[in-house]
C-alpha cells in the first residue's frame, strides 16, 4: 500500500492502532489458553472477517455472532464454526439458516420452545441435529430463562422436538454495567459463571450431555475463567476496548485500540467548537466513566467535553481553560461503546507509527437481519 499518513485521512475516519489491537488479541488468547478455556469471540464488535481470522489464527475455536447476516458474511469468508447467539424467528430467516447449515458448522442459542420449533424444522430439512445452547438469565434480565429447573424443562421440550441437540448453556453478564466498584463487577462475573455451571450440572443430572458452558462479556472474562466448569468464553469488545470497558475496570486508556478521527468544522463561540462526527458515527450510548461526561473521550485533548450530538455534528464544550483549536484541526475520540460506532463505517484504517498500513473492510456492516 502506498504511504498514507493518518493525518491525511479524510474524516470522520475509524482508526485502529494495530500494535494495540494485536496486544489485545494476544493477551486474550494467552489468558484463555492458560485457563484451559476455549475462546469464541463475539464478532459484533468488529464485523470484520479479517479481524475474525486474526482471532482464529491465535487459537479461537470459532466465533459468535448476533445476526444471521453476520454469520453469512463470516461463512462466505471461510469461517466454519459459528454460534448464532440470538433467537432466529420467522420463515425468511429459517430458510437462510438452512442454507447456512448446509455449508458450515452452525450452533444456535434458544430460550423458548417457539424459537426451538423453527430450528427443529431446519434440522429436519438439512437432515441432521442442530447443536443448541440454552440461554440462561444470569441477572441481565434481557434474554434467557431463570437458571435451574426452567432450563431443564426447556431442554426436555427441545429434545422432544427432535432434530436438535442440547449441547450447552450460555449467558451474558451485561448487568456488569451497573456495578459500582471493581469488587462488585468481579462478583457479577463470578455469579454469572457459577450460575451457568450449576445449571449445566442440573441438565447433566437430567440426562443431557452438556459440553459447553459459555459465559460472555469483556468485563467479566477474567472472573469466568477462574470458575471451574466454564468451557468457553465469548468476549467481543476486548479487541478494541472503549470508554465503558475502561469504566468497568477491564482495560486502561492504553488498551483502547480504536478511535474516530474527526475534524473541527466550526468555532462558533469561545466556549464551543463543532466536529464532523455526530451520532451516526459515535452513537448515543451514554458513558459509564465518571471522568468522561460526554459522548466519548477526546484522546488528544482529554479536557474537552463532547457534550451534544446531532446526526452529523458533535458539539464540544470548551471549559474556562480555553482552547487554541481551529477549523481544520483534528480530534481523536474513543467512543463510549465502540461496537455501535464501528457498525456504521464501511472501512476501518489499520495504522502503525502514524501510517495507514491496511484498510479493513467492515464487511458485516448493515447486516442487521
Ligand atoms: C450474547 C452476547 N455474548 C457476548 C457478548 C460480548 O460482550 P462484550 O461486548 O462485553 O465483550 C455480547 C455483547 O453484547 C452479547 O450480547
Amino acid at each position: 500500500m502506498e504511504q498514507l499518513p493518518v493525518s491525511n485521512l479524510d474524516t470522520p475516519a475509524f482508526v485502529i492502532d494495530l500494535d494495540r489491537l494485536e496486544r489485545n488479541l494476544d493477551a486474550m488468547a494467552q489468558l484463555t489458553r492458560q485457563a484451559g478455556v476455549k475462546l469464541r469471540p463475539h464478532v459484533k464488535t468488529h464485523k470484520s472477517p479479517l479481524i475474525a481470522r486474526w482471532q482464529l489464527d491465535r487459537g479461537a475455536v470459532g466465533i459468535a455472532v448476533a445476526k444471521l447476516g453476520e454469520a453469512e458474511v463470516m461463512a462466505d469468508a471461510g469461517i466454519t464454526d459459528i454460534l448464532i447467539a440470538y433467537p432466529i424467528v420467522g420463515e425468511p430467516k429459517l430458510r437462510r439458516l438452512a442454507d447456512l447449515c448446509r455449508r458450515t458448522e452452525i450452533r444456535v442459542a434458544v430460550d423458548s420452545v417457539a424459537v426451538a420449533t423453527g430450528i427443529s424444522q431446519v434440522g429436519r430439512q438439512v437432515g441432521r441435529d442442530i447443536p443448541v445452547y440454552l440461554e440462561v438469565d444470569t441477572g441481565l434480565h434481557r434474554m434467557g430463562l431463570e437458571p435451574g429447573e426452567p432450563v431443564v424443562r426447556l431442554a426436555r421440550a427441545v429434545r422432544d422436538l427432535g432434530a436438535l441437540e442440547v449441547v450447552g448453556v450460555m449467558g451474558h453478564a451485561g448487568h456488569v454495567a451497573a456495578a459500582s466498584t471493581p469488587e462488585d463487577a468481579a462478583r457479577v462475573g463470578e455469579d454469572d459463571a457459577r450460575t451457568l455451571v450449576a445449571t449445566a450440572e442440573s441438565l447433566r443430572q437430567a440426562g443431557f450431555d452438556i459440553r459447553e458452558v459459555s459465559p460472555g462479556s469483556t468485563p467479566t472474562t477474567r472472573q469466568a475463567l477462574g470458575v471451574p466448569g466454564v468451557t468457553e468464553v465469548r468476549p467481543g469488545t476486548y479487541v478494541f476496548n472503549d470508554v465503558n470497558t475502561v469504566a468497568r475496570w477491564a482495560a486502561t486508556w492504553e488498551d483502547c485500540a480504536a478511535w474516530v478521527v474527526a475534524t473541527v468544522v466550526s468555532r462558533p463561540a469561545a466556549d464551543r467548537l463543532v466536529i464532523d462526527a455526530g451520532s451516526k458515527v459515535l452513537s448515543r450510548d451514554p458513558s459509564l466513566h465518571p471522568e468522561v461526561p460526554g459522548f466519548g473521550r477526546v484522546r488528544n485533548h482529554p479536557g474537552l467535553v463532547l457534550d451534544r450530538l446531532s446526526e452529523e455534528h458533535g458539539v464540544v464544550r470548551i471549559g474556562l481553560q480555553g482552547s487554541a483549536l481551529e477549523v481544520g484541526d483534528r480530534l481523536e475520540i474513543i467512543p463510549n461503546h465502540v461496537c455501535t460506532s464501528l457498525a456504521n463505517f464501511e472501512v476501518a484504517y489499520g495504522v502503525r507509527h502514524g501510517q495507514v498500513e491496511t484498510m479493513i473492510p467492515i464487511a458485516a456492516r448493515g447486516k442487521f437481519q
